[in-house]
């Protein structure tokens, strides 16, 4: 996720775009940079770093005159931040400039190709790629608007574009597909933005523009063209939300937010690394003989990311046979582990920068093992540190607790059970198939159950108040039940916690008195009847039952429970990806109902980067 930025106008660009930038750096902080086309050649600052570095360099602007620029803030996907991968992105031979947000999957055969065509690059980023391709056909001599249809329809992924040339130096060209652009519309002057948060002290009235379609502004106005280049007209939007809100994209709180983009970081996540049915992890590199040698994997984290360790241990153990065990973090480093050459230790991180999770990753490389991080934030600590990194492609998470982290993690551990139980020889080609469906089909999932918020909200009006709440499940629900309880107690500071529901005899129902709410997890079908009687159990008691079922089973926990939430049936390895859903939302509306500060909790940080 990055943010970018456009103006043509007749007053400097780039003070403009600057301010807009501060207000997108959301969205991502490694590097910054803006281009302006000044006396008919494009100008460039680009740096590594936050906005305010770039800033500097550029004296807020003042050093770069021009009335037609372009800006980004990025959050780093391919390639390092560094001033080299920073954009604006300019095509070799210097004509035209680029600033993008998304990812381009299929950037590797497209840079083949460029390459073969003569081309030459100077970064290691998609988008060098993108502005290239534009390049190549603007040079068959159709013109800019065509070149970059053209370019487009090429292109596989998602991306918002901002494009300039020095051939037409009041003029900019935009065009989105799976990534957020607005146009705003000034007086004299028009804008481009991710995010109507970056323009919203200019203008509050805008296009929003649909995939596949482009855009040309110029001082005076903005033309819309469909991907064949027919001219379309819409109605402009008025926006009326304060600043705080829009950057928010209009949401209360970036946890709700986030919440929300998750399918859109599960797709980005997994989509680029499932090529004909296969998951290709062609940036792990791992020989299948290492694989096929393993005796045993650790999955290291803390709070989510342990969690995620907590569900991962049931797909990897059931699909490559490979004894599999969730660690904490802060235990393995000091449990003198049981690790050797055949020891794969795979540590998650969204932040990347955890010390007890890098302190893990160090010793478990000190005894041998080799270390395999699942991590969101590029160039950190555990990236680098790592023998093979996965990156989940969530963008920044901002909200102190964790949502979108916890499902594109999760995301990816199902994408490496599928590689190393292919490897191993351990899965039948149709349920390998079956999964990859089930894999694709997710966000889709994800997505149905967001547009039944409404009535978990109407639930956590019924439970706010309750001084504990108990979460039980079984298997891969007791997974999900451990993340849904720690989203309760960190941000509605509800005393919640979760059990694996056939231990509730042995102890935690003590607990249980009238009116006490269990959240019983029961989406896995072949445990169903077991938690089912594990909730009866607690009702009898006095306790009240929220049930989580998937849509098959939803009929069985109703019999015991005083409300359900149904998910969406799922192959069952990947039901806490759905289960999890419900419960952040409901932890969601339950902190809100109760006038908490969702988004930086009480006592936590965001990273723990001390012991
Ligand atoms: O950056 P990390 O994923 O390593 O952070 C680990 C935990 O501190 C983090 O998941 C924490 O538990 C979350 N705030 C929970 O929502």
């Amino acid at each position: 996720m990055c943010g970018i930025v456009g103006f043509v106008g007749t007053e400097p660009a780039a003070p403009i775009m600057i301010e807009g930038l501060r207000r997108l750096e959301y969205r991502g902080y490694d590097s910054a940079g803006v281009v302006v086309i000044d006396g008919g050649r494009l100008k460039l600052a680009k740096t590594k770093g936050y906005v305010e570095a770039l800033s500097k360099i550029i004296d807020g602007g003042e050093k770069l005159p021009g009335c037609v620029g372009i800006g980004h803030t990025r959050w780093a996907t391919h390639g390092q931040p560094t001033d080299e991968n920073a954009h604006p992105h300019i095509s070799d031979g210097g004509k035209i400039a680029v600033v993008h947000n998304g990812i381009i999957e299929n950037y590797a055969r497209l840079r083949e190709f460029l390459i073969s065509k003569g081309f030459t690059f100077r970064s290691e980023t998609d988008t060098e790629v993108a502005v290239n391709l534009i390049q190549f056909f603007y040079n068959d001599g159709g013109g800019l608007l065509k070149a970059v249809a053209s370019a487009a329809r090429r292109m596989e992924g998602s991306y918002a574009l901002g494009i300039l040339c020095e051939d037409f130096p009041d003029m900019l060209i935009a065009t989105k597909k799976e990534s957020p652009l607005v146009l705003g519309i000034g007086d004299g002057c028009n804008y481009l933005a991710s995010d109507v948060a970056a323009i919203l002290s200019h203008t509050r009235d805008v296009y929003k523009i649909d995939d596949d379609e482009l855009a040309v502004l110029t001082a005076g106005e903005i033309k819309l063209y469909s991907s064949e280049l027919d001219e379309i007209t819409k109605t402009p939007e008025h926006v009326d939300w304060d600043l705080s809100a829009a950057e928010k994209g209009g949401y209360e709180h970036f946890m709700i937010k986030e919440i929300m983009e998750q399918p859109e970081a599960v797709r980005k996540t997994v989509s680029p690394r499932i090529i004909d049915g296969k998951a290709v992890l062609d940036e792990l590199d791992i020989p299948d003989e290492y694989i096929r040698g393993l005796s045993r994997i650790y999955v290291v984290g803390c709070g989510t990311a342990f969690y995620v360790g907590a569900a991962a241990k049931y797909n990897l153990e059931k699909l490559t046979r490979i004894p599999t065990e969730a660690v904490m973090a802060s235990e393995f480093r000091y449990s003198s582990p049981i690790v050797d050459a055949s020891t794969l230790v795979i540590c998650i991180s969204q932040s990347g920068s955890t010390a007890d999770t890098i302190a893990a990753m160090r010793e478990a490389k000190r005894l041998g093992a080799k270390v395999l991080s699942v991590v969101n934030v590029m160039g950190s600590v555990i990236a680098e540190e790592s023998d093979w990194t996965m990156y989940t492609w969530a963008g920044p998470e901002i909200c102190v607790a964790s949502t979108k982290a916890y499902s594109t993690q999760l995301a990816v551990t199902y994408l490496i059970a599928l590689r190393f139980a292919e490897a191993r020889g351990t899965i039948g080609g149709a349920e390998y198939a079956a999964i990859v469906e089930e894999l694709k089909a997710l966000p889709e999932k994800m997505q149905t159950l967001l547009t039944r918020r409404e009535n978990i909200q109407y639930l956590a009006s019924l439970y706010y108040n309750r001084k504990d709440v108990f979460f039980i499940g079984r298997n891969v629900d007791y997974a999900a039940s451990l993340e849904g309880s720690l989203k309760l107690k960190e941000i509605s500071y509800i005393h919640s916690e979760a059990y694996a529901a056939g231990e509730l005899k042995h102890g935690p129902i003590a607990l249980i008195e009238q009116g006490t709410l269990v959240i019983a997890v029961a989406t896995y079908g072949r445990l169903i009847d077991k938690t089912v009687s594990n909730a009866v159990e607690v009702k009898s008691r006095g306790a009240l039952i929220l049930g989580i079922a998937a849509e098959s089973g939803a009929e069985t926990i109703a019999r015991v429970a005083d409300n359900v939430i149904t998910i969406p049936d799922v192959h069952e390895l990947l039901l806490p990806s759905l289960a999890v859903v419900p419960l952040q939302l409901f932890a969601y509306y339950v902190a809100l109902a109760g006038g908490r500060e969702i988004d930086k909790p009480r006592n936590l940080a965001k990273s723990v980067t001390v012991e």
